[in-house]
């Protein structure tokens, strides 16, 4: 849209509900401010009952928003509202990044994408395991079995406390993707070369489960998609243990990069200043 000037603006927004503890404004706001773009990123809150219309004011230009992020637990509303979804969020059932083409709201899932650059930068060579283990079956954890199957991990291994749920993404995700009970975790971490916490576990008010993470492959990689604390409590078990850890501060701020070049134009860098923003913030 033009402002009083009649130079084009643009403003982002990501919704969810609640929306206070969400560091993208900060990631973005760090980037509008890098390129010296007048742009505008900012939470805004929208119940589920509210969300439909929010869609439909996107779409009519109505809000005066371009595009933006969506989170919890619209993830999937936004997916179904939106007119062009892509591949990606499509397989997903779900998006977190919204943008208009056309007066039409095109969708995408950057959460896999987020979470592959992260262990590209900091894990080198991650990809070439036979295995992987992923602890946990919701939202999350879907967004990381189709990243890393599409980036040619051909076994992946799903633990999880209900083996029904994963047993559906097995069934979704097709021969790469074995589903296990909890009790199975020691045995299908045999061998295996990266292991992902998708769950809440130890953090959510319990004690941490301790976790013998020697049946893993020696140079194998730990990574975790939570990032509050940086050093969750599995994460920290395994580098006791001598493993590589991965923290998913970065998994947040790569997953940002498409959204901010869709709205903005320009693609950013995550680089170690935004890392220390978001730190210092939490
Ligand atoms: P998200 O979309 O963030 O992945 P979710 O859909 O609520 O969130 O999924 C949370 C995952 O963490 C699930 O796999 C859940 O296991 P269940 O499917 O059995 O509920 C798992 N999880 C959460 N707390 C857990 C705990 N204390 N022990 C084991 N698994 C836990």
């Amino acid at each position: 849209m033009r402002d009083s000037r009649e130079t084009f603006v643009n403003h982002a927004f990501v919704t969810g509900y609640p929306v206070k503890h969400s560091r993208s404004p900060l990631i973005h706001g760090h980037w509008l401010k890098q390129f010296g773009i007048a742009g505008s990123y900012r939470a805004h809150e929208v119940t589920p009952e509210a969300f439909p219309d929010f869609m439909r004011r996107l779409k009519d230009g109505s809000s005066g928003f371009c595009g933006g992020n969506v989170t919890i637990p619209h993830k999937e509303a936004a997916f179904r509202l939106s007119d062009r979804p892509d591949e990606l969020s499509t397989e997903l059932g779900a998006a977190n990044t919204l943008w208009l083409e056309d007066g039409e709201i095109c969708a995408t899932n950057t959460d896999g994408r987020g979470f592959v650059a992260n262990l590209d930068e900091r894990a080198k060579d991650w990809d070439r395991i036979g295995t992987a283990v992923i602890l946990g079956a919701g939202g999350a954890s879907r967004a990381v079995i189709q990243a890393i199957r599409d980036r040619g991990v051909k076994a992946i291994h799903v633990v999880n406390r209900t083996p029904e749920r994963a047993q559906e993404l097995a069934d979704r995700f097709g021969a790469a993707v074995h589903a296990h009970p909890l009790a199975a975790l020691a045995e299908v971490m045999s061998g295996a070369g990266l292991f992902v916490n998708t769950t809440s576990l130890g953090m959510d008010g319990e004690p941490a489960p301790a976790i013998d993470f020697s049946p893993l492959a020696r140079n194998a990689v730990v990574t975790d998609i939570v990032y509050v604390p940086l050093k969750t409590p599995l994460l920290r078990q395994a580098e006791e243990q001598g493993f590589l850890i991965v923290d998913g501060l970065g998994m947040l701020l790569h997953q940002a990069v498409p959204g901010f070049e869709k709205w903005f134009g320009r693609r950013p860098a995550v680089d170690e200043t935004l890392r220390q923003i978001i730190i210092s913030d939490m």
